[in-house]
């Protein structure tokens, strides 16, 4: 049996996307991947009680309780490498990671946006969407760099903006994408098949030996 790979999902809020991940995980969507740890940096968050603790560790790490970026960082290094993890996976995660993070995990750290990059970078994309006036968005998957969702691009698809919407009409209807889109994008990195060439993913038929 292919061994897995192990995820670890860092996140600051609600959790869908996690969910989503730990649901295509068990329905065998994703069944190249496990999930090592779940980490929030914020305790309120819902996702912290979304899943059964039993089923995967749970670790809150907030950044207050840190004097500085480079020790809180060292902290969520810590908790991943407990958990042999090989690809982060930021899920709604809303700070930006050093250089320094990404180099310690040879930059297999992925995270989804909602909206089609680089248009709309940034917090609040939805509302950015709706303030411009495009007809079209969507949500992208992107391997993370040191920018502000910068990096590399994996996965994007496109949602119509329609006449009516509203923050939350357009936010749900690319959530919904969202859910499909992400575990297709970890699948492929678990298969091998994502190769960065001159900041370009090419998707590989088939990984390269
Ligand atoms: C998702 O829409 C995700 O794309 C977005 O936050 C939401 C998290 O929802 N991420 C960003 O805006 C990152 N810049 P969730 O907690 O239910 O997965």
């Amino acid at each position: 049996m292919p061994t897995k790979t192990v995820l670890g999902i860092i996140l600051s809020g609600r959790g869908s996307n996690m969910q989503a991940i730990v649901d295509a995980i068990s329905a065998g969507r994703l069944a190249n991947a496990k999930v090592g740890v779940i980490i929030s940096d914020n305790p309120n968050a819902n996702a912290l009680t979304r899943i059964p603790a039993s089923d995967i560790p749970r670790v809150c790490i907030e950044r207050e309780n840190f004097k500085d970026k480079a020790s809180f960082e060292k902290a969520l290094i810590k908790e991943l490498r407990i958990h042999h993890v090989e690809l982060v996976v930021l899920a709604g995660f809303m700070r930006i990671l050093s250089a320094e993070f990404l180099n310690e995990f040879n930059g297999n750290v992925m995270n989804i946006h909602p909206s089609l990059l680089p248009a709309f970078s940034g917090l609040k994309a939805q509302e950015q969407t709706l303030n411009y006036g495009v007809k079209v968005s969507g949500c992208t998957v992107h391997f993370v760099d040191d920018g502000m969702d910068t990096g590399p691009v994996i996965l994007q698809q496109a949602v119509p903006v329609l006449e009516n919407d509203t923050v939350e009409s357009l936010s749900e209807r690319i959530l919904h994408v969202e859910h499909i889109l992400y575990p297709r994008a970890i699948s492929l990195f678990c298969e091998g098949r994502l190769k960065v060439v001159n900041r370009k993913v090419q998707i590989l038929e088939k990984p390269e030996k």
